[in-house]
Order: structure tokens, then sequence, then C-alpha cells
């Protein structure tokens, strides 16, 4: 259990957040399949991140973990080897899913599990795409739920997948896979999620077109160059201190070198539409993504809005953040449309309610989402953060603002994203 309570100090000051969950297993992912040497920068070291460079380890990729920078020399991507033990991939859901894609193309045996967490996610989403290209998947319960048994082919078979969710893991997998086949391999998305497996695909020279929300795979499906990828920050990590800043007077925060990718910035128009005071400066390209510096101030007038569509999957890890600025807006926020949250790290529509209520707020489920009253002054109180890192770092930000402490059972849990997060709060944590 920890206390937090932060109340009468402002956040003030520069941050360079952490870097891209996303990007940092892709980049591992990738490196390992790819025929030449990947050197990745800034590669984030939070436990998901390097439980993806564990399993490629033992999957008998050529790792070097120099700290500053690792090193893959990449022997193209038959090169795998059936690993000699179970493959934990902890907490994380990525992990397991995009290299489901990955094994269905691999000759061999191969065993996934991770925590008491994830093995209730389910995992049925990648396992019928795969299975139809030839994959054999077995997992509990009818073979929804890890621990996963995959047995891949060398040559699988194409597929033209129309996707029920607008799901990057999903697609992703589908992608991986489809480097195992010559037949052809599309994509399509009821809306676009986040488009970094596209774009670091073709950064390693695979053939990858795009058409509205349809992604396919061209002719060539090889990776063969040698590149390095410096990871930008991440914007789901950045948005803590943005939200924090938001909401506590007298506050200016600059989050430095933060992705801007366009599938992940459904923040930044939540901010536009609130009236969060903010501003997007020193755009720059870095490895094929688009970063800038964001600096977000107290924003004492803002008001709530409905978000829901197409606009979700471009902030959905951001939600329980978004809810807690919700709170401060005058009038109702509705957010709708997001029943995926409901099988993130915990079910995020229940824990971001039940524990806004638990601290003073004024908030509702909804079956694909949440209502919150604005305006409400936070007393502070219990949280529970069910093992979900961005509940619990939603709830130490709240503790800016609450009257009284907040108390989070579990903290622990922050480092499968921000191992760093605590520090970072302290050098920005201002009388
Ligand atoms: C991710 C995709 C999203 C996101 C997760 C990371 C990725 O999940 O919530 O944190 O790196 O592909 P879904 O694809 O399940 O929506």
């Amino acid at each position: 259990m920890a206390v937090f309570h932060f109340r009468g100090k402002k956040l003030s000051g520069k941050l360079r957040t952490p870097s891209d969950k996303s990007i940092s297993h892709r980049a591992v992912m990738l490196g390992s399949l790819n025929r030449g040497k990947t050197v990745v920068r800034e590669f984030l070291r939070s436990e998901d991140c390097l439980n993806t460079l564990k399993a490629f380890v033992e999957l008998g990729a050529e790792i070097d973990d120099r700290e500053d920078e690792i090193v893959i020399n990449g022997k193209g991507k038959q090169s795998l080897k059936e690993p000699f033990n179970v493959l934990d991939l902890g907490n994380s859901g990525t992990s397991i899913r995009l290299i489901s894609g990955i094994l269905s193309g691999q000759p061999f045996y191969s065993v996934l599990t991770g925590d008491q967490y994830l093995r209730k996610r389910p995992m049925d989403r990648i396992a019928v795409p795969l299975r139809t290209m030839g994959a054999q998947i077995f997992g509990r319960e009818g073979g929804k739920y890890p621990p996963l048994t995959i047995i891949g082919k060398r040559k699988l078979k194409g597929i033209d997948y129309k996707s029920p969710k607008a799901s990057a893991q999903v697609k992703s997998a589908v992608l991986l896979a489809g480097l195992f086949t010559d037949e052809p391999v599309s994509v399509t998305e009821p809306a676009k999620s986040r488009d970094h497996t596209e774009r670091m695909l073709r950064a390693f020279g695979v053939d990858v077109e795009v058409d509205g929300l349809t992604v396919r795979l061209g002719k060539n499906r090889e990776l063969e160059r040698d590149i390095e990828i410096t990871v930008p920050a991440d914007i789901s990590s950045a948005a803590f201190f943005m939200v924090g800043a938001a909401v506590t007077p007298n506050s200016e925060v600059v989050l430095r070198e933060v992705i801007i990718n366009p599938t992940r910035t459904g923040i930044l128009k939540v901010f536009e539409r609130m009236g969060v005071d903010y501003e997007v400066f020193n755009v720059k390209s870095s490895s094929g993504e688009e970063i800038a510096d964001i600096r977000v101030r107290y924003s004492p007038n803002i008001k709530g809005i409905e978000i829901g569509g197409s606009d979700i999957p471009t902030l959905i890890d951001e939600i329980p953040i978004i809810s807690l600025l919700a709170t401060q807006a005058e009038g109702e926020t509705v957010i709708r449309d997001a029943e995926e949250l409901r099988v993130k790290e915990s079910d995020r529509i229940k824990t971001t309610v039940e524990n806004l209520r638990n601290i003073g707020g004024d908030a509702e489920e909804l079956p694909d989402g949440l209502i919150v009253r604005g305006k409400t002054k936070l007393k502070g109180g219990k949280v529970f953060s069910h093992g979900d890192h961005r509940i619990a770092m939603t709830f130490t930000v709240a503790s800016l603002i609450t009257e009284n402490p907040v108390e989070i059972d579990d903290v622990e849990c922050i480092s499968t994203s921000y191992p760093g997060f605590f520090d970072d709060l302290k050098k920005v944590l201002n009388e």
C-alpha cells in the first residue's frame, strides 16, 4: 500500500517521459526477424518490454543488450528456434498477441503464458485469424485464454481479415503472420488503430500498402536492412503529467520528444475540445514517426464533452486519466464506444468508475464507457489498482487535487510501463 497527498504543490518543469511501449516491443520483434543489424536506442526498459526482449533471447535471436542501446544481429525471419522453456510475457498483452503472430509462422512448438491478469485476457481475437492462416493454437477454455500453445508452419495461408475490432494488436498479429506466406494478406478495421507495425515494417523494407482502413502486405515480405531506431517518448505516459498540470493550480509542464502520430493523439483533440491550455511545438521527425514537445498549463475553465466513435482507438489507453480530467470540467463528460476497456489490464470502465467514486468523484458505468460529472471536489480515500499500471498512475495524479490523501493498494504494477514514474513526479513536483 502507498499513500499520496500532493495538494498545495504544483507541477512545473520539463520532462522526457519514458519511451513508447508499442514501438519498443515492435523494434525488438522486427529486429529479431531482420536479416541485418538493428540498433535500438531509447528502448523502454519497463517490465512489459523486457519480457518481449527475454522472449526473443529464448527464441534464439542474437541480442546484445548494452543497456544504452540494444543491438540485434538478425539472421532473418526463419532463424528463430524452438524455445526450451515456456515464454512468460508477464502482464503484456501486446507481447503475447504480437508474438503469437510471429510464432504462427515458425514450424515448432511453443507455450506462452503471463501473470494472473494476462491469463484472463481474451486471445481468441488473434487465435481466430491465425488459425485460419494455418497455425495450430490451443488455450484454456476452448482456446480462448493463456497459457497458449502454438504450433506454427513455415508456409501459412493468406487472409483478407475483416477485424471486428479496431485493435492494433489484432492487426499486427495478422500482418506479422503474413510475413510467412506469399499469398494475399490484408486486414480491414472498423476504425484506424495505431499504425506502428505498418510504419516499422516499411522501414525494414517490407511492402505495405494502406488503403483507408485496409492494410495490405505487398510482394516483398523480407526484412533486410541495417537500421537504427530511436524510440520516442510515449504519449500514454506523458498523459499523466499533461493532465496533472491541467488540473493543478499554477502548473506548467513541458513533455519533450513525445510521439504525435495521429493514431495516438486523441488526447490532444480532447484537450482542444475541453479547452485545456496546451501547445505543441518543436515538431521533428524521428525514425519514421513525428515527435514534438507539448506544453500544458493549469486550465481552470474546461468543459465536459462527448468522446466516442473513431476517436476511441486514438486515446484508448488515456481514458482513465481523461476521466480524472473530466472531474474538474464544467458539466458532464460521456465516453462511449469504449467496450474494449473491459478487457485491458483491468476492466478499466469498472476500475476507473469505482475508484473515482472512492475518492469522491461522481461517475457512472455505461456498458461501453462511462459518464463523469464535473466540478467535483475530490476528497481522497482508498483506491484499488487491480494490478493495472494506468489506474495506479491516474490516482497518484489525483492526489494533487484531493482534500485528503489517496491510498493505493498496489503501485508496483506501474513498472510494467513506467518504472521511473515516481522519480519523474518528484522532478516536476514543486512548492
Ligand atoms: C497496443 C494496442 C492497444 C493498446 C495497448 C498497446 C499495441 O491495444 O491498448 O496498450 O502496442 O499494439 P488493442 O490493440 O488491444 O486495442
